[in-house]
């Protein structure tokens, strides 16, 4: 078989490594990829929301099956244009990518369904919002509706704060038509965790939890970025947990999307708060999370492709997934700097990994035969193991055994859920 996989990040790289486990895979085309993950595809020059040049791609290659993976092609209908060319994918179609692609659609389905989210109002007047948020508690949080790069979220601490969110989103339109509308969103607390589940239309079955760093620097301090780093599974996701969510949250979102005629297939995020009134639905994204991916299919022992395959045919049965009992770290590497400006084009001098150890390649390119750093977030290192804190060493240790000028890394990662599994 010859697979297709859309994007060029740490995300697509464990994919890539996954689905090529699977012993009918002859070639899998990468677009864009990247110059670690042309270790293991081929890699054209196509940017992943450029869909007119991935159809054009299709066209001219063979592929059997195709796997878009960033959420950009996928909430521009890069699933629908490849299916009419006959190629089957995984990933949602664009009328149900919308669950990422609009935070006011999603917003609004959970109201309608019934599905526990924050209490929150929609605006498409920056002065109406203005005029709400001054009577409104703080912190407050103010999210553009469309995409925004992940940054669309502002915690605005007082009304000033929010003021100048609301102008930027609203007025200067940073985020372009993406802040068209805006939701002002009670602030919610409680331990965060990332669930990645595989839909068919009908049946979600939801793979090891897992915890995300956002922020850049240690103690969940500095700006927030892709992600830092992330182990699985998430302590705090106890099964009572998981079951009241299977409950609450997964199966009535998955009916929602098929009662408003927008099937869902493929992998659906539930970024979820485990608040004290139980847990409550932060966002959904409509793809696998990044660096989520990293520590959740290094865990997996079934066959990805057979999965992907199985969620696309709509015929998809739980005893399909299965992970191993162990856990999962995985620490990034990124060029000094980044979320903000960095400099990149430094020679990376990777290690040799054991069975249990992954580098997976998110930013670089090659160049006369050597790897070098072109991005904020250069690699992830992860190790699986027995115990969450061998993995959390081992990805350190990995970490530490790969070198370029400028890196830069959380020395945090897994501390605070090592944290929660002493307190029990
Ligand atoms: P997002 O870009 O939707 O992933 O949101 C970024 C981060 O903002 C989340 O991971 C949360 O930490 C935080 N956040 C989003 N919504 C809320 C909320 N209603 N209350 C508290 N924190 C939030
Ligand atoms: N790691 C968060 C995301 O993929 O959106």
């Amino acid at each position: 078989m010859k697979i297709l996989v859309v994007g060029g990040g740490g995300r697509e790289h464990a994919i890539i490594k996954s689905l090529k486990k699977n012993k009918s895979v002859e070639k899998i085309y990468a677009l864009p990829g990247n110059g670690g993950i042309a270790a293991d595809a081929e890699c054209y020059p196509v940017k992943a929301n450029d869909v007119d040049g991935v159809v054009a791609f299709a066209q001219t290659h063979p592929v059997d099956f195709a796997v878009v993976a960033p959420d950009d092609p996928l909430v521009l209908g890069c699933v629908d244009k490849l299916e009419e060319l006959g190629i089957p994918c995984f990933g949602p179609r664009a009328n149900a990518a919308i669950i990422e692609g609009s935070k006011v659609f999603s917003k609004n389905l959970m109201k309608k369904y019934g599905i526990p989210t924050a209490e929150s109002e929609t605006f498409s007047d920056a002065e109406e919002a203005i005029a709400y948020l001054k009577a409104h508690d703080f912190p407050a949080v103010i999210k553009a509706d469309g995409l925004a790069l992940g940054k669309g979220v502002i915690i605005a601490q007082n009304a000033e704060e929010a003021e100048k969110a609301v102008r930027e989103i609203m007025c200067d339109k940073v985020f372009g038509a993406s802040g068209n509308k805006i939701l002002v969103e009670e602030f919610l607390t409680g331990p965060e965790v990332s669930v990645l589940s595989f839909i068919d239309g009908e049946t979600v079955v939801p793979m090891v939890s897992s915890m995300d760093h956002k922020r850049a620097k240690d103690n969940d301090e500095g700006l927030n970025t892709g992600g830092m780093g992330t182990i699985a599974p998430n302590p705090y996701y106890t099964e009572a947990i998981a079951k009241e969510c299977m409950e609450r949250i997964f199966r009535p979102t998955v009916q929602a999307m098929k009662a408003e005629g927008r099937t869902f297939r493929g992998c659906l995020y539930f970024g979820l708060m485990l608040t004290p009134k139980g847990p409550k639905v932060i966002e959904y994204n409509c793809r696998f999370g990044d660096p989520e991916t990293q520590v959740v299919l290094p865990l997996l022992e079934s066959d990805l492709l057979e999965i992907m395959q199985a969620v696309q045919k709509g015929e998809l049965k739980e005893d399909m997934v299965r992970f191993q009992d162990g856990c999962a770290c995985c620490v990034v590497l990124a060029s000094d700097g980044y979320p903000q400006a960095y400099k990149s084009g430094f020679e990376i001098t990777l290690s040799q990994t054991a069975e249990d150890e992954n580098v997976y390649i998110a930013g670089a390119k090659t160049e006369d035969g050597v790897l070098k750093t072109a991005g904020g977030r250069v690699l992830g290192a992860v190790k699986t193991a027995k115990t969450l804190k061998e993995a959390v060493d081992g990805a350190y240790a990995l970490a530490n055994r790969i070198h370029f000028e400028n890196a830069y890394k959380r020395t945090d990662i897994g501390k605070r859920a090592l944290a929660c599994l002493q307190e029990d």
